[in-house]
């Protein structure tokens, strides 16, 4: 039988709780990074759009989910379906994405706990803003320094989840999400006044359609799909914590504009620095660490300053990874009958086994051909098939489960029960029926080359600067 499932102490709990999952280095180091390299503007809005007419209808529909079965990912969809192999397959899939993320955001943690450290030790004195940001190019290449690092996260990890879950994760999430939110505030401000503002706040919201590809477009769905934590049955884990008192589409609402004026906040702190100390968009993963200490370094109280952000960077990733490695667990637990010690220790130590070519990704100790091969470093590969790949098409999946094959009843019953605002739910399942099914599909065509939504307006473009370079 079924054993009862416990339910969060209280409604803002839940909130605090799924907010601390959402934020996380998708919103710290993920949104800044991609942004930068897709050219700002245009991407920025995708992004917020992808957040509300796509992400934000699958983030209901997965709580729905997993309050109607009571159960985890797998076991979610398994009882659902009646035990269909091809929805239980979906929720596999999301347990092996939640998998991957974890073991390269370990190795991102990781290199935070290690900043923590070189903030005390204020590593910036005497160096210039160019020699700050060089730190990170030697410490990524550094396989020992940042293996470590990632061990010391994963323990932390099993540490705070081994106890269970509401000890291990509310207790956390309260405090730190809020320190965050505070301490961002501050730092905007201070890039407020940068000379680089104007530029940055330019690049951020104008749109420019020349910078975006159509991978860019992907990317900008699974930006989203990563920061609100959605295709890989979290929130239908959440959803079965969930009391039938709470309110699912509020609290949905709620977390999508938090993630979204977070990472606002995020983009106005970091690229006042890129362009007021000569820095590229473009600079890749190691963005926030490269930039970040620069502006640190300028600050009254840089030691205090430097330390507790990186501080907090570390305990917003460790509320996002116990939440990563206790629902991987939980489905084991679920599924094969095992102990909950057995199961978050075997996902511990795997997700470190797994992440080490990650962690050692920007040296040549392990697959050191790799990048010449494929293009790309083991960590970004990883990182895109599951964030670019994996999670949109899970939440494909998931929005055409609830918007075709969910029985219509329960759906309603489920969205109803906790909330009074009931004109939502036609909307809502229209959203989740047809346009995020379609848009994802339209996306994932686009990327493909199947279809060519810029009318070939791109290539066009590229030919003419062909043209003007080789005549001049
Ligand atoms: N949303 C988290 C972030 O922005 C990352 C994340 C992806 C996550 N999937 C998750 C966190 C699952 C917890 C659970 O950093």
């Amino acid at each position: 039988m079924q054993k009862a499932r416990e339910h969060w102490s209280s409604h803002l709990g839940f909130i605090l709780v799924a907010a601390g999952s959402a934020i996380g280095l998708g919103t710290l180091w993920k949104f800044p990074y991609v942004t930068g390299e897709n050219g700002g503007g245009l991407f920025v809005i995708i992004y917020i759009a992808c957040t509300f007419l796509i992400g934000l209808p699958v983030f209901i529909a997965e709580l729905i989910i997993g309050r109607a079965a009571q159960r985890g990912a797998v076991g979610s969809f398994a009882f659902l379906s009646h035990n269909q192999t091809f929805w239980k397959g979906v929720g596999w899939l999301g347990v092996l994405s939640s998998f991957l993320i974890m073991s390269f955001y370990s190795v991102l943690a990781g290199w935070g706990m290690n900043y923590v450290f070189m903030s005390l030790t204020q590593f910036w004195e005497g160096r210039t803003p160019a020699e700050i940001s060089q730190a990170f190019t030697i410490l990524s290449s550094s396989g020992d320094i940042t293996l470590f690092w990632h061990l010391a996260f994963t323990a932390l990890t099993v540490a705070v989840v081994l106890p269970g879950i509401r000890q291990g994760i509310e207790y956390w999430s309260r405090f730190m999400t809020s320190s965050l939110f505070v301490i961002l505030l501050g730092l905007v401000c201070y890039s407020f006044t940068l000379e680089g503002f104007g530029k940055a706040f330019n690049f951020l919201f104008s749109p420019d359609a020349s910078r975006l590809t159509a991978k860019g477009v992907l990317q900008a769905l699974g930006l989203s799909f990563f920061t609100l934590s959605l295709g890989q049955g979290i929130m239908i884990t959440y959803g079965s914590y969930m009391r039938k008192s709470d309110n699912i589409p509020r609290t949905g609402v709620i977390i999508a504009v938090t993630i979204t004026v977070i990472s606002m906040l995020v983009g106005l702190m970091i690229f006042p620095i890129i362009f007021t100390f000569g820095f590229q968009p473009e600079e890749g993963l190691g963005l926030v660490f490269k930039t970040l200490p620069v502006l640190f370094s300028k600050l009254p109280g840089a030691l205090i300053i430097s330390t507790t952000f990186f501080i907090l960077f570390v305990f917003t990733a460790l509320t996002s990874s116990i939440a990563l490695v206790e629902v991987v667990s939980a489905n084991f637990i679920d599924l094969l009958g095992w102990s909950r010690r057995k199961a978050v220790l075997v996902v511990g130590i795997s997700c470190f086994i797994f992440g080490i070519p990650s962690a050692l990704s920007n040296t040549d100790l392990v697959f050191a051909n790799w990048k010449l091969v494929y293009g790309k470093t083991f960590f970004s590969t990883i990182d895109e098939l599951v964030s670019t790949w994996f999670l949109p098409l899970c939440g494909l999946l998931t929005a055409i489960y609830v918007g075709w094959f969910f029985d219509r009843k329960q759906v309603e019953h489920e969205y109803r029960s906790g909330t009074n605002t009931i004109r939502f739910f036609r909307p809502w399942i229209f959203f989740v029926k047809w346009v995020a099914p379609i848009a994802v599909i339209t996306i994932i065509l686009n990327t493909a080359g199947v279809i060519n939504l810029d009318g070939g307006q791109k290539e066009v473009e590229q030919e003419m600067e062909v043209e003007t370079v080789s005549r001049s």
